[in-house]
């Protein structure tokens, strides 16, 4: 078999599995959902689902990769399970959709870093609808940032992914921890973190709970086998359980500052003003492409370096999230067709930077696209959706179903003992541990239960706008 390399330790290879995890959905992504689904008690079930029902599902497929060392197609086989190869199938899919529409998004972010260089703050809808239908500019930086993560995954995963989250990791928690410091320093700033934390029960409902969910998994990289391709790149002596435990700590804990970060600002901007009413306006991508533009050209000659900062920040947050949903279709087509990786990559990012055009056109520049979809009944105003946004909770929504799948596999098929003795390689105490109840109880009950529920919840709210929760408890 030829060599397919492999990170060099394991630093690296949580560097480069939390960079798979940090990304857009922590800084742009996490903030909203919190504010409008709930504050605290959003942040509350979103640390329930990462440590309780999402560990699990790290932890093994990790495992899987490690054991078979292979693409997550390539690895239910090896494992002699040819019927489960749709799931790495499915995961295949998922993760070319994913990227498919993500690149787009961390376009426009990157195409922001130049607008904020040159004093261009965004701030209203208008604007920005301009920018993103604007398909020359759009679409030159969506071409970019391709290019950008198709360099990166050439070189391999020690000399490219690796090394690019070596290097961009630490960069980005500085610069992220610095923009905080600054957000405090602001006028009202504790009126948004008060917003930010402090629990409404009453927005809890199947929007929220699904979303925490959804969100976890996004968040995580979970759910199509991104995970069993990087773990198929770890080494035997490594610890699997400690890594995903910091895999996660890292996530959840940019995700949390991102928070920390943004709402002060938003505060600063409303003069404190926090209610229901006036955060609406931030919802969706709004929050990041309008709002924050927004505030950086208010808070004066700073502006400019605040928002260049942030922006640069979030595209390199996106770029090791980028890398990894393009490593996963560049490792099965390696694989499994014997092509050399550099072709594998031009072919692969070729096929998904085409496949994005209707995301890319559905920013403005394309009506069909733009109003794509509408919900088609329930009780709520129908929400008409953009062909983008669609993409985007099919894949969230497919990723919960991955999740699933991968577990009642590790549970029922591939059997517990198998996973406990691949886990146990590079965990000594592993076999009395607590991590050994937790992801043993995990794959067998607590998360095919839980997750199948939760994965109908999702479904029924996100495509048929019924609220099960809602119905069933109040
Ligand atoms: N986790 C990344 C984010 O939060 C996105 C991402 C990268 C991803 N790779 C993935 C999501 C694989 C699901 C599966 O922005």
């Amino acid at each position: 078999m030829a060599n397919r390399g492999g990170f060099t330790n394991k630093l690296g290879f949580i560097l480069a599995a939390a960079g798979s995890a940090v990304g857009l959905g922590n800084i742009w992504k996490f903030p909203y959902e919190v504010g409008s689904g709930g504050g605290a008690a959003f942040v509350i079930m979103y640390l329930f689902f990462c440590f309780i029902l999402c560990f699990p599902v790290m932890v093994t497929e990790i495992a899987i990769g490690r054991k078979t060392q292979k693409n997550p197609v390539g690895a239910f086989k090896a494992l002699g399970f040819k019927n489960w190869a749709f799931l790495g199938i499915l995961g295949i899919f998922c993760g070319v959709l994913i990227l498919s529409f993500y690149n787009v998004i961390a376009g426009w972010a990157f195409g922001y870093f130049f607008e904020m260089l040159s004093a261009n703050f965004i701030d209203n809808g208008k604007e920005f609808g301009e920018y993103t239908s604007d398909i020359v500019k759009v679409g030159g930086y969506s071409i970019v940032f391709m290019l950008a993560t198709a360099f990166v995954v050439v070189r391999g995963v020690s000399g490219g992914i690796e090394k690019l989250a070596r290097i961009l990791m630490p960069t980005l928690v500085i610069m992220i921890l610095g923009l905080m410091a600054y957000a405090f320093t602001l006028d009202n700033a504790m009126e948004g973190v008060k917003y930010y934390l402090i629990p409404n029960i009453d927005n809890i409902n199947a929007n929220s709970i699904g979303g925490a969910l959804r969100q976890a998994f996004f968040s995580l990289s979970l759910g199509m086998g991104a995970l069993i391709t990087y773990g198929s790149y770890v080494g035997r002596k490594d610890n699997i359980v400690s890594s995903a435990v910091y895999i996660t700590l890292t996530d959840v804990g940019i995700a949390f500052i991102a928070g920390l970060m943004i709402f002060p600002l938003v505060a600063f901007n409303t003069g404190g003003n926090m209610t229901d009413e006036v955060l609406s306006s931030i919802n969706g991508p709004s929050l990041i492409f309008i709002t924050l533009p927004g505030v950086f050209e208010n808070i004066g000659d700073l502006g400019v370096l605040v928002g260049s900062v942030f922006f640069l920040l979030l595209s390199f947050a996106a770029l090791t999230s980028t890398v990894s949903l393009l490593e996963v279709p560049v490792a099965y087509v390696v694989d499994e067709f014997g092509v050399r990786r550099k072709k594998a990559v031009v072919i692969v990012a070729s096929i998904i930077f085409l496949l994005g055009l209707p995301c890319l056109f559905s920013g403005g520049y394309s009506a069909f696209f733009t109003n794509f979809f509408t919900i088609p009944f329930g009780s709520d105003t129908p929400a008409s959706s953009d062909f983008l946004s669609l993409a985007a909770s099919i894949a969230d929504t497919l990723l919960l179903l991955g999740g699933t799948l991968i577990v009642i596999f590790a549970g029922y098929v591939w059997k517990k003992h198998n996973l406990n003795s691949e886990i146990s390689s590079g965990y000594e105490g592993y076999d009395k541990s607590i991590a050994k109840i937790l992801i043993n109880v995990g794959v067998t009950i607590v998360c095919p239960i839980l997750l199948f529920v939760l994965f109908v919840v999702v479904v029924m709210n996100n495509f048929f706008g019924i609220d099960l929760i809602n119905l069933l408890f109040r």
